[in-house]
């Protein structure tokens, strides 16, 4: 069985949105690839019950008790392991997961990392992307799945959504748009992966 193994930091509609299409398109059977555990460097994040609920091991690692990122990765990278199944190491998807990653935990997973954007990228890398496209006017703004490297949003694309950018629009009326095409591109991204291993 090869594992995926979501990272979240918040709400998890991402991961969630992974999770029910896992189970609708029948993953297991289709791909031999399950949602294994969610894990959470917040004790709080809200997708933790939605991943309980739907009998998903849920793990926190809080980023507060380590003393440098480099702790804090190798905490996390040893836990995430524990998911490897004999010759299919595990799939690691982050779904807001707000938290800058070493370049050594990138490169452990190098090709198998996947991130998602609130953005058009290689535009508006970074924080707060829905305000910073209605400030520079953008008629469209959207989302990006794409793989991790070690450059800070950066790495081979594999799915965007476009969406329009309204007149008056806020950045949360921006970002729930936007959000209903990240629920359909990134559990789709991930089938296309899983349909090449
Ligand atoms: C999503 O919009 C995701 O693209 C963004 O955080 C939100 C998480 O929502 N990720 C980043 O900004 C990463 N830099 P969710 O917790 O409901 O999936």
């Amino acid at each position: 069985m090869k594992n995926i193994v979501i990272l979240i930091s918040g709400g998890g509609s991402n991961m969630a949105a992974i999770v029910k299409t896992a189970q609708r398109e029948r993953w297991v059977e289709k791909y031999g690839a399950r949602v294994a555990a969610v894990i959470s460097n917040k004790a709080d994040a809200p997708g933790l019950q939605f991943a309980s609920a739907q009998g998903i091991v849920t793990e926190v690692l809080e980023h507060k008790a380590y003393s440098d990122r480099e702790a804090f990765d190798a905490a996390l990278a040893q836990l995430i392991d524990r998911y490897d199944s004999p010759g299919q190491p595990v799939l690691v998807l982050l779904a807001g997961f707000m938290r800058i990653l070493t370049p050594g935990f990138v490169n452990r997973y190098a090709g198998r990392l996947v991130n998602i954007h609130p953005s058009l990228l290689p535009a508006f890398s970074g924080l707060h992307t829905h305000q910073r496209a209605i400030d520079a006017g953008c008629k469209v703004a959207g989302a990006t799945v794409h793989l991790v490297t070690a450059e800070l949003d950066h790495g081979p694309i594999l799915a965007q959504a476009a969406v329009p950018v309204l007149p008056g629009d806020t950045a949360d009326a921006l970002s729930a748009r936007v959000l209903t095409q990240e629920h359909l591109i990134y559990p789709q991204a991930i089938a296309g992966l899983l349909r090449k291993t």
